[in-house]
């Protein structure tokens, strides 16, 4: 099976940050089942690597700790319904237990590009997907990484309205939308 999302989220990159050549960067795509890590170095993607852990993982450590339905364990993990027994202070630890997960990842991943490519150094880190706006995940990537942490913004250089629902939308969702808009910006050279 032809893995599209990482070339989508690479797409995405290159056309709104136009990176110089020699500019290396982790791309880290955080959805609900899958997370796509891309190593790319300008344009083109030196290595990818999908890991196992998103956001149900998060949905799946609150519904466990807290004995919830998964409706209840997910409106927890999006901080909408802390009234209900599960104040901030318990909800964190068990967030940061699955950012640590992510962490070991990214960390794997980074280790072995480095060793294959004699050192090279990873200057930026951008975060795209649903759940990148987990709390604490990008606070905590930055403290152990170092490297500077943004999120990747899809309509860096897509103009969209100001008002109205999608405007809204975009706002709310805007990490979310990289993988749809680097689809969208697919050219046709090679047809
Ligand atoms: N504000 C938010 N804070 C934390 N998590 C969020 C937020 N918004 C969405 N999510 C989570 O993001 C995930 C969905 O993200 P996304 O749309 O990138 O995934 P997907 O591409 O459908 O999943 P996959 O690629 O794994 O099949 C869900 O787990 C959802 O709970
Ligand atoms: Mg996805």
């Amino acid at each position: 099976m032809i893995r599209y999302d990482p070339l989508a989220l690479e797409n995405c990159y290159e056309y709104n940050y136009e990176p110089a050549p020699d500019e290396i960067a982790a791309l880290l795509n955080v959805g609900a089942s899958v997370t796509n890590i891309v190593v790319t170095k300008g344009a083109v993607p030196l290595f990818t690597r999908d890991v196992s852990v998103g956001g149900n993982q998060y949905t799946d450590a609150l519904q466990k700790e807290f004995h919830l339905s998964a409706d209840a364990a997910e409106a927890v993990k999006l901080g909408r319904a802390n009234g209900d027994g599960v104040d901030e202070s318990r909800r964190l630890p068990v967030l940061q237990s699955v950012t640590k997960l992510i962490v070991l990842e990214v960390q794997k991943t980074f280790d072995f590009f480095r060793a294959s490519t004699n050192g090279q150094r990873i200057a930026h880190m951008y975060l795209s997907g649903g759940a990148a706006q987990t709390t604490g995940l990008k606070d905590t990537l930055q403290e152990e990484f170092g490297e500077v942490v943004d999120f990747l913004d899809p309509f860096r250089r897509i103009a969209y309205p100001d008002n109205g629902p999608l405007a809204e939308a975009i706002r709310r969702e805007r990490p979310r939308l990289a993988v749809a808009v680097g689809l969208a910006l697919r050219s046709f050279d090679d047809l």
